[in-house]
């Protein structure tokens, strides 16, 4: 364990934390002694992740169960959002609005609720730090839904840094990681997917969770960050 981290002792809630970026995110936090909460719908997924961290089942899009929960884990110093339902990549002429909806109803409306609910039990010296992702500003046909919601928070997070002041609030804008959130693709096509995408990237491969996780963890550690996204994307940017 690392013990020199200001996260020894404090009570670190991520929400999205049974899988991918968020489960790694948990997993460096109990590293550096924080208490882990770990929050999704799904309480086997949570606790599958075992690390030893604090099970909650939550859903960013069930007002009243965030409230029941909130008032269960109690004081917060700091929150990390990983939450976010697949998404396709319909091009905007043919795309369902119900999709493009659904994923603002968990990603944008559902993490905006959230911090609302969280903002009375997070400590005065506290952060929050959000998910966006390297669509918000690079731009594919097929990606609008992500790209429009993925700036939306960038553009949220930067109010919400002004209005909770000294509190902070950033954001970490993973590119391609390999996660569950690739899950629904086959094992080939995910392997041939992460295989074109290294070639292309100045890094040479795609991320790994834990790749992400370090960002989230100078965002909480770092007193002197706020208001900003950080870019973990093996230079898809360039
Ligand atoms: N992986 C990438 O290539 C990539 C690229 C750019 C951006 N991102 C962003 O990075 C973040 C983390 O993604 P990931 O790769 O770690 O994917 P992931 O493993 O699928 O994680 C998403 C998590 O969100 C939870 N979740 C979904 N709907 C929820 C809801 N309504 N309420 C509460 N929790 C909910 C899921 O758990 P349950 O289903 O059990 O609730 C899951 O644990 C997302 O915001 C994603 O958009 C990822």
């Amino acid at each position: 364990m690392t013990t020199d981290s200001i996260l020894r002792n404090q009570t670190v809630l991520v929400v999205g934390g049974g899988s991918g970026i968020g489960a790694a995110v948990a997993r460096e936090a109990m590293r550096r002694g924080a208490q882990v909460v770990v929050a999704g719908r799904h309480l086997e997924r949570l606790e599958r992740i075992g690390v030893g961290a604090h099970a909650v089942v939550l859903d960013v899009t069930d007002e009243a169960g965030m409230q029941a929960a909130l008032a269960r884990i109690g004081h917060i110093d700091h929150l990390v959002v990983t939450a976010a339902a697949a998404v396709g990549s319909p091009r905007i002429a043919e795309a369902d609005l119900a999709t493009a909806r659904a994923a603002f109803d968990v990603k944008f409306w559902g993490t905006l609720r959230l911090v609302q609910l969280v903002l009375p039990h997070l400590a005065e010296t506290g952060s929050i730090t959000l998910t966006t992702g390297v669509l918000a500003r690079k731009f594919v046909p097929g990606g609008f839904i992500r790209s429009t919601l993925n700036a939306a928070l960038e553009a949220f997070v930067k109010n919400l840094a002004k209005e909770i002041a000294p509190r902070r609030a950033n954001a970490v804008s993973p590119g391609v990681t390999a996660t569950e959130a690739y899950a629904s693709m086959s094992a080939a096509e995910r392997e041939a997917m992460f295989q074109r995408t290294a070639r292309v990237l100045p890094a040479g491969r795609v991320g790994t969770a834990t790749d992400l996780a370090q960002a989230y963890v100078l965002a909480m550690e770092n007193e002197f960050m706020t208001g900003i996204v950080i870019d973990v994307e093996g230079g898809a940017l360039l």
